[in-house]
């Protein structure tokens, strides 16, 4: 069949390697197909999400008609050897087919305006050596997977074995395919449509990340169980400061605590945890997380729990580590407060997306100016020939939010950062003033002081919802959580 060219994978010969012999004796082969119960007769029911996805993939039609839409899961990613990292869809696949957690390796969705078939590698049947000699898939190993019947119950469509793939799609028209996903499936499609056509690829990308834009009642709930759960990560943190102070290596302490919950309530964390106590804070992608916690320092906590869903809350605290602000680091913290409200003021549909970061850096640039460290004018700062408060926060304010952390990322320039907001949208706003200890340009006292404040926000017809608002945020507020969950 023609997928076996491919990666033996789409082809059923992941146990092909030939520099060892059949460990398994005839006798073992005979024994190890019988003794067995039976498989439950019980269909899984339908997933939650199943008609969200159904709708999604109509949605999508809408801008794709008379095309085929070939939307991989991707492949295991070995992470050395024989050893795989923990499976993670990617995100297109997750949002057309309501699928989370760790499913489903090497499938592809194909969605036409007839119907959409899930192609899949079923699990085999006990009899089959799959069972017991491959560590890919075999159950013993892995676990029992879905049959075609029981993945088709549970995201409400027809599935078929991914070794069907290239039959299905042979003399279609109009077919794209999200490239990077899974490389041995653009292969089959660029086969059978004789060729690449990165162009309508990209387009149909685009396109797929900006329906993201606006989420559905399922994913705004998905979205307040992942900060519900980021907030029980965060209130563990802070009950273990302590510990994580005297046991040395504090950060990699909170990032433990942190990541624990996340994985008791959720999938995983959504990205790496920022933990950065004192100067780290300001190094803004700080996930080394071997630094001490310092009794008189900040920690800058920058975490997410992802749910099963695989929505993801990105949330940013700094929290004083004895459990109070010094006079520096609290006007640092009101100044940033300043800004986050602003941009919180600016998150209104109709209103421009980078009006958000607008806001909020003004108020950075003219604290900045308070402090006497501004060169210029504020308005010359803010001009696009200036941009010298950008030394203190480089970063933009906001991002989309969903099932990745920078959700929409490939959505066109013009209806990302050049759109406007619009009702259902979550982003973040997340405004920081960070002052390098070595930073000759800032007065003492404010050196190796830096501060972030991450919320998560629903654009509304009216008020903006802020999502993390069960975070105390005041810095009055965060001392009494700290003192109220310490005591
Ligand atoms: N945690 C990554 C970010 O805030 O964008
Ligand atoms: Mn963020
Ligand atoms: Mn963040």
């Amino acid at each position: 069949m023609p997928l076996r060219r491919l990666r033996p994978r789409l082809a059923g010969m992941s146990d092909s390697g030939t520099n060892r012999r059949d460990p398994f004796s005839e006798k073992f082969k005979k024994f190890i197909v019988s003794g067995w119960a039976p498989y439950s007769s019980e269909l899984p029911a339908e997933l939650p999400s199943a008609r969200w996805a159904a709708k999604r993939r109509a949605a999508l039609l809408d801008e794709l008609p008379g095309a085929t839409i070939v939307v991989p899961a991707g492949p295991l990613k070995v992470r050395s050897n024989d050893t795989d990292y923990r499976f993670r869809p990617h995100t297109a696949f997750a949002y057309y087919t309501g699928l989370g957690e760790d499913r489903e390796p090497d499938a592809a969705l194909v969605i036409t305006a007839d119907e959409s078939v899930l192609f899949f590698r079923p699990r085999a049947p006990r009899t089959d050596r799959e069972f017991y000699a491959d560590a890919r898939y075999g159950e013993m190993w892995v676990g029992q997977r879905d049959s075609l019947e029981e993945m088709a119950n549970a995201v409400g469509m027809e599935c078929r074995d991914i070794r069907t793939l290239e039959d299905h799609l042979a003399g279609r028209e109009g077919i794209v395919v999200i490239r990077d996903a899974d490389p041995a499936v653009t292969e089959v499609v660029d086969r059978v449509r004789g060729g690449a056509r990165e162009d309508a690829d990209a387009d149909f990308e685009r396109r797929a990340s900006s329906q993201r834009f606006r989420k559905d009642q399922y994913e705004v709930a998905e979205m307040e169980r992942a900060v519900a759960a980021t907030k029980v990560g965060f209130d563990a943190v802070i009950r273990e400061l302590p510990n994580a102070v005297a046991n040395g290596r504090g950060e990699r302490w909170v990032e433990g605590i942190f990541a624990l919950h996340a994985r008791h309530l959720g999938n995983a964390v959504g990205y790496d945890t920022i933990a950065a106590g004192g100067d780290h804070a300001n190094t803004l992608h700080w996930i080394v997380n071997d630094g001490e916690l310092r009794d008189g320092d900040l920690l800058l906590l920058d975490a997410g729990v992802e749910v099963n869903s695989l929505y993801t809350a990105d949330i940013t605290r700094t929290l004083p580590i004895g459990g109070k602000f010094s006079d520096a680091q609290r006007r640092v913290y009101e100044a940033v407060r300043r800004a986050q409200q602003a941009g919180f003021d600016a998150c209104r549909a109709g209103l421009p997306w980078k009006g958000v970061h607008e806001a909020s850096v003004r108020v950075v640039a003219e604290f900045c100016a308070e402090l006497g460290i501004l060169p210029v004018s504020v308005e010359e700062s803010l001009s696009e020939e200036g941009g010298q408060h950008r030394r203190w926060m480089v970063h933009g304010t906001s991002h989309h939010l969903g099932l990745d952390v920078h959700d929409c990322a490939h959505a066109s320039r013009e209806d990302y950062r050049e759109g406007m907001l619009q009702p259902g949208m979550i982003i973040t706003v997340e405004p920081g003033i960070y002052f390098k200890s070595t930073d000759l340009l800032v007065p003492e006292e404010y050196r190796g002081i830096g501060v972030r404040i991450e919320d998560d926000v629903l654009i509304t017809d009216g008020d903006p919802v802020i999502l993390s608002g069960s975070f105390p945020s005041a810095p009055d507020d965060v001392e009494e959580w700290m003192a109220s969950l310490q005591a």
